[in-house]
């Protein structure tokens, strides 16, 4: 608590008064008893202002989310100072939101849980600093949130998963292999050695200039990739997997990236335009890279089952694989894991989109 109370001190406070401010314009309704513990959970670790209200059993009373996604998509990634700046302007509102819409006053909560690690400094910060001043107004324990650990157990919420199961995590900015053994008993398997694929997937996106085609002007990258994959042709391009011979359940995708770049520009050269204009064969490209990215995390994940029922650490029967994350939702990718879990009698299981991305609900 002391150690989060001096980082707290380095980043934004809202002034007392504006809390106050805040608070009393939530809508209350005094008289109402709660059977269960109320967590408030509040997540601004990348660039979504999220926070949620659940009870001990798993329901979800009321949640709120702000997305910095358009605003990034212009700039053409995440600017720290930029995220931050959306995580203050819209922190106050986004948890305001999820109490009103949970009908639940901040003294009825029996705890406040906050991400506290990893993603970026300055957009924890943000939530870090505000949660602390309920805190220490409300006087109500804090519950400091590993976010991938959130990611992991989310699934929980929704389907009825026994420990020990695996975990893949798959987005913009995670990459990670792992195995769940309890609430907070985790095998770490394998990890990205560089950029996770989501990050992959909006670099070569935005190479192809893929915001300018009129049907893929308003998807992240990795959308876009799968939205012009379906027009294209994987054949025309024959892009490698990473690390086929590395005896390990990590991944690497900047070296494809870079392969990637290479073709694009002799495309370019070939069809005889500059770059910022899309290729004729960009659709092409498109269905390639997205295959080439299955085949790696469908191969990387086939290890991990393979040496986890080697070495017994998964239980005999009923052997579940968790997906989540942004990239998660991308149904090639879902259909080359298919493939894996069925030739391994395990079964596959993906949290709902909206839980497969940044949230309040995970947090609480
Ligand atoms: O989990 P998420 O919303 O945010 C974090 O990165 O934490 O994931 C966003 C990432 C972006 O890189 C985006 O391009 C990718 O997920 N993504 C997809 C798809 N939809 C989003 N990648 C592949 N196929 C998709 N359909
Ligand atoms: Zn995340």
């Amino acid at each position: 608590m002391l150690i989060f109370n001096k980082t707290a001190g380095v980043f934004f406070k809202p002034s007392r008064r504006k809390i106050y401010e805040v608070l009393g314009s939530f809508h209350f309704y005094p008289g109402k008893r709660f059977l269960h513990k109320l967590v408030l959970g509040i997540e601004t670790s990348c660039d979504d202002t999220a926070a949620a209200v659940v009870d001990e059993a798993g329901n979800v009373l009321g949640e709120a989310i702000h997305s910095q996604t358009e605003v990034h998509l212009k700039t053409g990634g995440i600017i720290p100072p930029v995220a931050q700046q959306l995580h203050r302007e819209n922190i106050q509102r986004i948890v305001q939101e999820a109490l009103s819409a949970s009908a639940v006053s901040p003294r009825e909560l029996s705890a406040i849980a906050t991400t506290i690690k990893p993603g970026l400094a300055l957009s924890l910060g943000v939530g870090l600093s505000f949660s602390l001043q309920l805190v220490d107004q409300f006087k109500k324990p804090f519950i400091p949130i590993h976010h991938m650990e959130a990611h992991a157990l989310t699934i929980r919420l929704t389907n009825k998963v026994e420990f020990p199961f695996l975990v893949l995590l798959i987005s913009g900015g995670h990459c990670l292999l792992a195995l769940v053994r309890g609430v907070s008993d985790f095998l770490l398997l394998g990890k990205s050695l560089d950029i996770a694929p989501g990050d992959m997937l909006d670099k070569v996106a935005r190479r192809l200039s893929l915001i300018k085609h009129p049907e893929c002007s308003t998807m992240s990258g990795g959308k876009a990739i799968e939205h012009l994959a379906k027009q294209g042709n994987r054949l025309h391009f024959d892009f490698q997997p990473p690390m086929q011979r590395a005896k390990n359940c990590d991944f690497s995708f900047s070296g494809l990236q870079h392969v990637i770049d290479k073709m694009i520009m002799q495309k370019e050269k070939e069809e005889g335009i500059e770059q910022g204009h899309i290729l004729s064969s960009a659709a092409d490209i498109a269905a390639a890279v997205q295959h080439t990215v299955a085949c790696h995390i469908a191969k990387r994940t086939h290890r991990a089952i393979l040496f986890c029922k080697q070495r017994g650490l998964l239980g005999q029967s009923n052997t579940v694989l968790v997906v989540s994350g942004g990239v998660a939702s991308n149904l090639h990718i879902r259909k080359a894991l298919e493939i894996v879990t069925n030739a391994t009698q395990c079964t596959l299981l993906c949290p709902p989109p909206r839980l497969c991305t940044d949230n309040g609900v995970m947090i609480a």
